[in-house]
Order: structure tokens, then C-alpha cells, then sequence
């Protein structure tokens, strides 16, 4: 299914929005550009079937025989993300209704209630209709099912579907009960109808707090799983019409609400969309594409970034000269086997006017940003081809876990300012900062192939992880863990007999109490080795089983006790961090087990990006500079040729800021 024989480099395309008297320039554009691929019919629902009974594909039909002409590679989009008003004035059940109760009239997109049976209707008919006319065209090259699956619905559908789908998990009221432990406050339920949605007329106390954790954790997975329904309804109506083409959706890095793991299974390809902030640092840019490389573990597509500006973002910073270049062989570098703009021609009006496009409103290829586009598409016409045989490779997982994330922090105390990502990032950042390759992989895959595993506030754990986990240790692997871990079962309940509760033998101490720490206070940490760190956030009360201690408090009434520990498990090691340590601390604490765990750190010293895709018989190396001070490339690369000018790396050559060189050997 996955004929990734060319490497896509287009965007975003809205012909349905112009005059037709300006689709032959366009496709000029994109020729000038090397653009060979357009992203269509994202949000063209009202076109295409403008009343219940009618469909009318001609202008479609157009587009696609004239891309189809000029030879452009066609991602088809069904459509279905934004709703027809002719649909919400007939059955207004397909629209949401949002946490405060409130249901949503005619307007924005992403906007059906997942558990509508009449949108549930329309769109895998459209889905089907599109599939069984385009189909057989074989410049169709993916599918891209509705667009940005997320937000989440609280209306009676769902409700109703919430019930059975807790019917089908528990089975019987006294599990339900049990599971959510509504002993608590009294709230047990002695029928299904009794169980209400936690919104804010509910168990929801804000969107992101709730007085049940287990009902709350349970109506995200719903929510999730409803979704991906929905996607898998039209998946498999344009199944029946074609068989070979890959389909996706595109994805949102860490996006919070849906449990990507899970759809990854059900997606040929995992495709993203990445939009950082002006401010949004490189590391956190490299940890998204990671996790999104991760879901497969495969190659995935960059179905959008902007050429240079934003409008949704509260400062839409223009991205600098040799910025989207550099960001683009990021993508590329970190498992990207495509490079597509949003979009390709500017809109004129809509909340998107002032987003970035190929095609400015100047209607002109003398800008900058035409410029940088048309240059990297000379340059991936050259190398993309190459690049798609090559994979990436690690030997160090970080665990990633939505269910986590979602448990995490829906949990009231010890400290509000614990988020998942920035506990995720902060360890990322660790080997990210050291050219250390990173997999990203879920509670269920395979960990016998990597040399450390890292999993930083694993606060749910099951037994079945449980397991996982010492099976890795024994035989000789490494574990890094930390605070908030081993809390929880999958229902959020406390693992009786002392924290971390399962990891407790494992990691060879036992955590007493968890203080928390205001912003301004923090907690004096003292290496073996020498230094003196900061701990801050939350703070372990820990006791030695069997660990020993790499560093102790040296302030605070725990004073004496660890706060970071080694635990010799069988074959392999265990190592776990008490309290959020500074940057220095952390990287001391992380050298030893990255150390231990004889993990390769070839490029570790070195503050240019240099990140490995590798075929069987070559290595791509791309180095790239995205900090604002010139570098000298390593030593280990003087004398290697780079690819995109043919030109020698030499001594005391200095990389700009933006510059990159790729380097096969
Ligand atoms: C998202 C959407 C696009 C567009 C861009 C703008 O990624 O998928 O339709 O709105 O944002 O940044
Ligand atoms: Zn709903």
C-alpha cells in the first residue's frame, strides 16, 4: 500500500475558490516551483453536493483532469470537516454541543458531532461517491480522509453512545462503579442511564479539571475512538472502490485530544501538520516530528506547514530568509518523506487572508517567499527521490501515552504547573541537544532493540506494562523513569502498598510523600559527582530498597533522603530522578545512564542539528544550523561532500545561521 516512489512537494490548493482565469497561472507557478503535487477539496462539501438529494462534481472533475494533465501528484480530501448549511437548517443534531452545554448552530468547521447518524450518513456516502468516481485516476496519489480530527462533542447522541460504549468496556454497572470509584462523594449509578458526560453541568469542574478522573479519562478514549470511527467509516467506504491508494488524515504533533497510537493503526501513512510558534523552540519542533515518525515507526508526510507566516498564532512572525528551508530538512531529517505547503495561493478573505501561501495576493514570483519556495523545490526535485529509500534509525525510546497525558493531568494535586509535554520535552531535549536519535514508542511496543528507554512521568501503568518493562530490564536494558510514575491503574485508581506502586521493585525504592513546589521555591540537590542542582515543581520523599542514591536533597526537611537513584535490576538498570532538575542536573544525571547504556553520542558535541536517515547501503547525515550563531561543522565530517552543492566541507568553514548540508555516505 505504500507507493511512496515520489517525493510530494505542493500544498494546500483551493482553485474552487478563484476564477477560473487563474488556474492555468497557478499551475505556471507550480511548474517554476517544482511543485508536483496540490492537496484538493478540503472544505468543499457545499460545492459538491449543494441540498440533500443533489451532487455536483464538475468543477471538481476540472481541477483533478487538469492536474491530472499537467502531471501534478493529487492528494484527494474528502471533505467532510466542515459541514453544508443546508445540513445543520435540516437536522441540527450534526453539530456539536460544546462543554458548557451549548449547542452550535451553522458555522466554523470541525464542527459535526461524531456520533451523529445523519453526518455519519452524508459523509460516508460522499467518501464512497469521491472514491468510486476518482478512484481508478492514477494521479490520485493519497487519500486524506476529513482534515484536523479534533475538539470533542457533549450531546445527547453521545451520551447515548457513551453508554453503550461503557457497556460493551465494563460489562456489568458493579465494574463501572468500581472502576470510577463512585463510592466517592456517593455517586454510585445502579443504571446505565443514570451515567451522565462530564461536561460543566456534570463531573467537569473546567475543561481540563474534573471531580472524576476515571469518568473523564473514559470519555476521552470515547471521544477518541468515535472519531476515529468516523474515519474509518469513510476509509473503508473508498475501500470499496479502491484498493491500492494509501489514505490518511493529517495529524497534530502532541495534539492533546485523540490517541494517535490508536489511529496510526487504522492509517496506511501518518501524515502531519506543523506549525510552531516564532517562539516554539527546535527541540519541541524535533519532538513532534519524532512522535509522528514513531506512530508507525515509518516514514510520514508533512501534509502542511505556512512558507513563511501564520494568522492564528497571537504574533505571526514572517519565518526569516533560509528559516523555511532549514525547517523543512528538519522535517525531512526527522522522518519526513514530503514537503506541502498551507496553502499554495493566499485566500482573500476569510480568518485566513493573512496566512502565508506559495502564491502571495501580489500574484507575483518575484517574492521572497516564491523565491525559497522555487529554491528548495530545484533542490528536493535533485534529492527527494534518494531520500525516500532511507529510514531513521535509534537506539534510545522515550514512551509516549496518551491515556497518560490525559490522566496526568486531569488530576487534581500535587502541582497544576506539571504538564505531560513539557515533562516529555524536557528529557527529549536531553538527547536532542546531543544528536541522539529518538523513537518514540507507545506502553505496547516492542523495547528489546534499544539500548535506553526513557519514561518520564509514567504516572498510569498496567500490569501488562508492568511486565513489559521488567522483561526489558533483565535482559540488560536500561530505564530511565521519574516522579509522578507507577501512580495509577488505567482507571486512574492508586496502586495500593506504597508509590511508585508497580515500578517500586523495579526502580528499588519506595517514594513516601510528593511534596510540590510553588515557581519560586526549589530544592537544593547534591551529586555524588560534585555539584550542587536545583529540584523544582514536585519533590520525592524517597526511601532506598535496594537502589542506590546518585544524589541527595540537601535542603527541605528531606533533607539526607535521594533524589536520584540507580537500581541494579537483573541484567539491566534502572534509574529515577525525584524532583524536575535543572537542565545541568538533568543532563549529569542522564550522561551516566546514556553512558551505561553505551549509547552512541558521535555528534553530541556539537550545537549544530545532525540527524541520520539511513538506506542499506547509505547514510544520509544532515546537518543543519538552527541557532543564530555561526558553527564549524565536527571534525569526524571535514572533507565529506555535500549533496545540495557539490561542495567539500572544510576547516574552519563557519555554517550561517539557517545553512544546511547533507552529507551521504
Ligand atoms: C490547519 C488546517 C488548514 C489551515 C491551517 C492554517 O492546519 O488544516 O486548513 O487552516 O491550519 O494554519
Ligand atoms: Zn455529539
Amino acid at each position: 500500500m505504500d507507493n511512496m516512489q515520489h517525493f510530494l512537494y505542493g500544498g494546500d490548493y483551493n482553485p474552487n475558490q478563484w476564477d477560473k482565469t487563474i488556474w492555468q497561472e497557478d499551475l505556471d507557478f507550480f511548474e517554476e516551483a517544482r511543485i508536483n503535487s496540490a492537496t484538493i477539496n478540503v472544505f468543499s462539501w457545499a460545492k459538491i453536493q449543494p441540498s440533500e438529494e443533489e451532487y455536483d462534481f464538475n468543477e471538481l472533475d476540472e481541477v483533478i483532469e487538469m492536474l491530472s494533465k499537467h502531471k501534478n501528484y493529487i492528494v484527494l480530501a474528502t471533505s467532510t470537516a466542515a459541514l453544508p448549511a443546508w445540513m445543520f437548517k435540516k437536522y441540527p443534531e450534526v453539530g456539536r454541543t460544546d462543554f458548557e452545554g451549548r449547542r452550535h448552530k451553522f458555522g466554523q468547521r470541525h464542527n459535526a458531532c461524531p456520533n451523529s447518524l445523519v453526518y455519519q450518513k452524508y459523509a460516508k456516502r460522499l467518501a464512497g461517491k469521491l472514491a468510486e468516481r476518482y478512484g481508478r485516476n492514477p494521479n490520485i496519489a493519497y487519500w486524506h480522509v476529513n482534515n484536523e480530527y479534533g475538539g470533542e462533542c457533549f450531546c445527547e447522541n453521545c451520551e447515548a453512545a457513551f453508554r453503550v460504549w461503557l457497556k460493551k468496556k465494563y460489562k456489568t454497572i458493579e465494574a463501572l462503579n468500581k472502576a470510577w470509584n463512585l463510592e466517592f462523594w456517593g455517586h454510585t449509578v445502579y443504571e446505565w442511564d443514570e451515567v451522565v458526560l462530564p461536561n460543566a453541568l456534570s463531573e467537569g469542574i473546567s475543561y481540563e479539571k474534573t471531580a472524576f478522573a476515571g469518568i473523564s479519562i473514559d470519555y476521552r478514549r470515547f471521544n477518541s475512538d468515535s472519531m476515529l470511527e468516523n474515519f474509518k467509516m469513510e476509509r473503508d467506504a473508498i475501500r470499496k472502490y479502491d484498493l491500492v491508494t494509501p489514505i490518511t488524515t493529517n495529524l497534530m504533533g502532541t495534539y492533546r485530544y485523540l490517541d494517535y497510537f490508536k489511529w496510526a493503526k487504522e492509517m496506511d501513512i501518518v501524515s502531519w501538520d506543523n506549525y510552531p510558534a516564532y517562539n516554539t523552540p527546535w527541540s519541541l519542533t524535533a519532538m513532534r516530528h519524532d512522535l509522528m515518525r514513531g506512530l508507525k515507526q515509518a516514514p510520514f508526510m508533512l501534509m502542511e506547514q505556512t512558507p513563511s507566516q501564520q494568522n492564528w498564532q497571537p504574533y505571526n512572525s514572517l519565518k526569516k530568509p533560509g528559516q523555511m528551508r532549514a525547517q523543512s530538512y528538519q522535517t525531512i531529517a526527522h522522518g519526513s518523506n514530503t514537503i506541502q505547503y498551507f496553502q499554495l495561493r493566499r485566500s482573500i478573505g476569510g480568518c485566513e487572508k493573512f496566512h502565508g501561501a506559495v502564491i502571495a495576493h501580489s500574484g507575483s514570483a518575484e517574492t521572497r517567499v516564491f523565491k525559497e519556495v522555487k529554491a528548495l523545490g530545484k533542490e528536493i526535485e535533485k534529492i527527494g527521490e534518494k531520500i525516500l529509500a532511507t529510514q531513521n534509525k535509534s537506539e534510545v525510546a522515550l514512551i509516549f501515552d496518551w491515556d497518560n497525558y490525559w490522566a496526568l493531568e486531569y488530576t487534581s494535586g500535587p502541582n497544576k504547573d506539571l504538564k505531560y509535554i513539557d515533562q516529555v520535552h524536557q528529557v527529549y531535549q536531553y538527547f536532542y541537544n546531543q544528536n541522539i536519535s529518538v523513537d518514540f514508542v507507545s506502553t505496547e511496543d516492542e523495547l528489546s532493540g534499544y539500548k535506553l528507554v526513557a519514561a518520564p512521568v509514567l504516572y498510569m501503568v498496567t500490569e501488562g506494562l508492568k511486565q513489559r518493562l521488567e522483561a526489558y530490564v533483565k535482559d540488560g536494558g536500561t530505564l530511565v523513569t521519574g516522579f509522578m510514575s507507577g501512580i495509577v491503574d488505567s482507571s486512574d485508581n492508586v496502586h495500593l502498598g506504597g508509590y511508585p506502586g508497580p515500578l517500586r521493585k523495579l526502580t528499588g525504592i519506595w517514594v513516601e510523600e510528593i511534596d510540590a513546589l510553588a515557581p519560586e521555591q526549589f530544592n537544593e540537590v547534591s551529586f555524588s559527582k560534585g555539584p550542587i542542582g536545583k529540584g523544582a515543581l514536585l519533590s520525592d520523599v524517597i526511601h532506598l530498597e535496594g537502589a542506590e542514591a546518585l544524589a541527595h536533597f540537601t535542603s527541605n526537611f528531606y533533607k539526607g533522603h535521594p533524589a536520584a537513584t540507580v537500581n541494579f535490576f537483573e541484567r539491566g538498570r534502572v534509574y529515577y530522578y525525584g524532583t524536575q532538575l535543572d537542565e545541568e542536573s538533568l543532563k549529569l544525571f542522564l550522561d551516566e545512564a546514556a553512558e551505561q547504556a553505551k549509547v552512541d553520542k558521535r555528534f553530541s558535541d556539537t550545537p549544530l542539528e545532525i540527524t541520520r536517515r539511513f538506506s542499506r547501503e547509505e547514510t544520509f547525515i544532515f546537518i543543519i544550523n538552527l541557532t543564530q550563531k555561526n558553527h564549524s561543522v565536527p571534525q569526524k565530517l571535514i572533507g565529506k561532500k555535500d549533496i545540495l552543492t557539490g561542495s567539500i566541507l572544510e576547516e574552519n568553514q563557519l555554517l550561517t545561521p539557517n545553512e544546511v548540508r547533507i552529507i551521504v555516505e
